[in-house]
């Protein structure tokens, strides 16, 4: 198998038809989705949440949900979200003042937690949490938009987290395609979102194909 799994942010796909795309990039060879929430306070964009994601479930009834929260006080949705079907709840560190209270809520509604930190924010700040962290989501760019110019100077951040923790999983997310994914790799990411660049292929199996020779190379 392929040491990383990649999977697309659908933020500037065709969102009237979200079944459709989400199928399109899993026929694709995608291995999970990774689904964007902004709340307009988090962040200065909107997009959608848990009625939305309710509807999309029974569509991809196999397909793995990463719930990428990017919204202000994300303890509020996590009852809601795992009812909707979500895997995996990814919440900002710089979003709550209880990061221990919100991954356990996380675990017992039985999902994944996740912790995401933005750009300008130190590594070391998830070190605390990561006994009970399923994953760190290391944004590359400042989270809001799709389609943003990948920042080079988050890459250390990975490699800092896989020299630590062998086991852990390491995703990275803003502005990953074929041109930023051997960097990710090489550093450690095992876990690589990847928007525009992928969504916005004429060929998203091609897209993928050629991500996937890059980082098994
Ligand atoms: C950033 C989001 C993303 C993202 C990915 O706000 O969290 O998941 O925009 O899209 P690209 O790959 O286009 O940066
Ligand atoms: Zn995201």
């Amino acid at each position: 198998g392929s040491c990383c799994k990649i999977g697309p942010s659908i933020l500037n796909a065709d969102l009237s038809n979200l079944a459709a795309e989400c199928q399109r990039l899993v026929d694709a060879g995608s291995d999970y989705m990774h689904l964007d929430v902004m709340d307009g306070h988090f962040v200065p964009n909107l997009t959608f949440g848990h009625p939305v994601v309710k509807c999309l479930r029974p569509k991809l009834p196999e397909v793995f949900f990463e719930m990428h929260m990017m919204v202000a006080a994300p303890e509020r949705w996590i009852e809601s979200m795992a009812d909707a079907g979500a895997d995996m709840y990814t919440f900002h560190y710089e979003a709550t003042e209880d990061p221990v209270g919100c991954i356990r809520k996380i675990k017992e509604a039985g999902m994944k937690a996740g912790m995401g930190i933005n750009p300008p924010t130190d590594v070391e700040v998830v070190l605390p949490y990561i006994d009970q962290l399923d994953c760190v989501l290391i944004m590359t760019v400042n989270p809001g938009f799709g389609g943003q110019k990948f920042i080079a100077e988050c890459v250390p951040k990975i490699e800092f987290l896989r020299n630590k923790f062998r086991n852990l999983d390491i995703g990275v997310d803003g502005g990953v395609g074929p041109k930023t994914i051997q960097e990710c790799a090489d550093a450690g990411a095992n876990l690589i979102v990847s928007g525009s660049a992928l969504v916005g292929h004429e060929n998203p199996q091609e897209c993928i194909a050629t991500m996937r020779a890059i980082v098994d190379s």
